[in-house]
């Protein structure tokens, strides 16, 4: 029950003996320093920490030689190859026996995840309230264009030349490009009717779909792990979702290249200060021209287009359906190296 419970800490537990070697971490403790507890157990504290991060060794030596709890702030950890971690740390002297410490309890609360958490959130609401706004738009203009439509309809009844009748013919085919648009700005409007799903049918199904709308030096590859759980989903949406990002690699291709879709399982994730022990992440990469540095921020926004005849409204609608299926989508960019990675939560029967 109490390793139950220690595993299911946000904290990063670890226990150190008195000569400083790793006795004990939970889950958390695994997951911040990406090694399994059995490549972990009997480090020694010096060895855990590059000698860069000094500070939180001395901070242990002198917790165990004084016997005094310990608190330190923004101290950055880098162990082995990833990237550094910013903690506060507690250190607890525990198991006083004949006045000598025994063990020293390290709590490492990561600080960037909750700066992290708490940027993303600013920026969906952001991105939700623009959502909003062009939806409130397109209410507006979505009835006044049918009574248009309809008024040029009539019109074409009432005349008998066809040199007018083009002009009717041209309001009538403008009103229904129109009412495309504003269709796509008004975004999903069904509730997701979601059963258990593999998302490999998903992206299959837009691997075929688009693999029939492009060159063959367009090339569309996958790099599946077949082992992951399935997903609750709205099967049509997701793969709306998914065919939006993967369109839009194959428009940065131009000619050609190419595209993979990727998947893995990931442990241990929050999303939108939920915590999930399971998800799946869906990477599409593409190696085309890649998203400027400035506009890297934008693109989730509705109407904002890199692209001469774009809409901008493909990324804002996969990020709408991805919500509802409580997930999120990220997007990292160099020249030649784009992905988009979605990241979906397993949710239990
Ligand atoms: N894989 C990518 N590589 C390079 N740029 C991208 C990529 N994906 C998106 N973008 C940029 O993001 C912009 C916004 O994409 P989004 O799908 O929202 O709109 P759009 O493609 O311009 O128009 P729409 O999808 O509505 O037809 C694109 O115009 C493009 O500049
Ligand atoms: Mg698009």
């Amino acid at each position: 029950m109490f390793k139950r419970l220690l595993d299911n800490l946000n904290t990063a537990v670890l226990v150190f003996d008195e000569q400083l070697y790793l006795r004990y971490l939970n889950t958390s403790a695994e997951v911040l320093l990406a090694e399994s507890t059995r490549q972990l157990l009997g480090v020694s504290a010096k060895n855990l920490f590059k000698s860069s991060d000094s500070a939180f060794l001395t901070n242990l030596s002198h917790c165990r030689d004084t016997g005094s709890p310990i608190i330190d702030y923004a101290l950055e950890l880098h162990h082995g190859d990833n990237p550094s971690a910013f903690v506060n740390v507690s250190i607890t002297p525990i198991g006083v026996n004949n006045e000598s410490i025994n063990e020293l309890i390290v709590e490492l609360q990561p600080i960037d995840n909750r700066m992290r958490i708490s940027q993303e959130e600013q920026l969906l609401s952001q991105q939700n309230t623009a959502r909003l706004m062009v939806r409130g738009l397109a209410h507006e203009i979505k009835n006044p264009l049918g009574g248009l439509r309809g008024a040029a309809q009539l019109l074409d009844l009432e005349l008998s030349s066809a040199e007018l009748k083009e002009y009717t013919q041209i309001i009538i085919d403008e009103a229904d490009r129109l009412t495309d648009l504003v269709n796509r700005m008004l975004g999903p409007n069904e509730v997701p009717n979601k059963q258990f799903l593999n998302i490999h049918e998903v992206l299959e199904r837009v691997r075929w779909l688009v693999q029939a709308e492009v060159s063959p030096t367009i090339r569309l590859r996958c790099d599946y792990d077949p082992s992951l759980p399935e997903i609750l989903g709205d099967k049509n949406q997701l793969i709306q979702a998914i065919l939006n990002i993967v369109r839009n690699a194959v428009q940065a291709l131009g000619e050609k290249g190419t595209i993979t879709l990727k998947t893995r399982i990931c442990r241990h994730i929050t999303i939108e200060r939920r915590r999930y022990k399971l998800a799946v992440r869906c990477e599409i990469m593409d190696d085309g021209i890649g998203i400027a540095p400035d506009m890297l921020n934008k693109i989730f926004y509705p109407m904002v287009t890199g692209r001469a005849d774009g809409t901008g409204l493909g990324l804002s609608i996969a990020q709408a359906l991805i919500t509802q299926h409580q997930g999120v989508i990220e997007c990292s960019s160099k020249k030649n190296h784009t992905v988009f990675a979605i990241t979906l939560p397993v949710l239990s029967p």
